[in-house]
């Protein structure tokens, strides 16, 4: 089982990545394969609108000037995907925007080809807006026939400083390997009927 985890954050090492870091350790524990992918690194502009993708009907955007496909390819591996993103003014970075916009807008257009695939959202906030942040990501998964695990709280997780919403949160750490006990449990449940799965 392989899950992909996308850090919309530009700080590399903050507390997005300490989210999705108990998310992996949970699902590699579990014997996943997981892969994380630093945006920002892998640069994706976003959707110009122009329909090509449902002209074309290849499961792909039809600007190959970034990122962006190579990712869809990730997410097409992937039995589950994890998308991770600070807090932006409420909402997600402009770096995670672009991949759902657009891979959300793919998958929708091709015959929702991310159906079946387990998807997950985490959000690292300072203050307040994280569940307004979350509840984008998790809009792209839910009109996509994706399935969607829940854990013992929102996957959300509150600090400034880069670890802080981990450290000294043992409720947050708890959230977060949850998660990836769902997103495994899930995988096991679905794998044998991922081919029958209707959309
Ligand atoms: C441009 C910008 C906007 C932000 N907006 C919010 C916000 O609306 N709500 C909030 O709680 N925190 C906000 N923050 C704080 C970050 O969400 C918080 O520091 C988060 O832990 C950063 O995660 P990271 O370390 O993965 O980058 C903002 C930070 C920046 C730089």
């Amino acid at each position: 089982m392989k899950a992909v985890l996308f850090n919309g954050s530009p700080r590399r090492n903050g507390n997005t990545a300490a989210l999705l870091g108990c998310v992996a350790r949970t699902l590699e524990a579990r014997g996943w394969e997981v892969e994380t992918v630093q945006l920002g690194k892998a640069t994706i502009h976003g959707c110009r609108g122009c329909q090509a993708c449902a002209k074309r009907q290849d499961g792909h955007c039809a600007f190959g000037d970034d990122d962006c496909n190579a990712m869809i390819d990730k997410i097409m591996a992937s039995d589950a995907v994890v998308m991770g993103s600070p807090c932006y003014f409420t909402d997600v970075t402009a770096e995670l925007k672009g991949l759902i916009d657009r891979a959300g807008y793919v998958a929708f257009v091709n015959k929702w080809m991310f159906s079946g695939k387990i998807g997950a959202a985490v959000i690292a906030a300072g203050r307040a807006g994280a569940t307004h942040a979350y509840d984008t990501i998790n809009h792209m998964y839910l009109m996509n026939n994706m399935l969607v695990p829940g854990s013992v709280y929102w996957n959300v997780g509150f600090g400034q400083k880069p670890g802080e919403a981990v450290e000294n949160d043992a409720f947050t750490v708890q959230t977060m390997e949850q998660l990836g006990r769902a997103i495994a449990w899930l995988g096991a449940c679905t794998v044998p009927q991922l081919d029958k799965y209707p959309r």
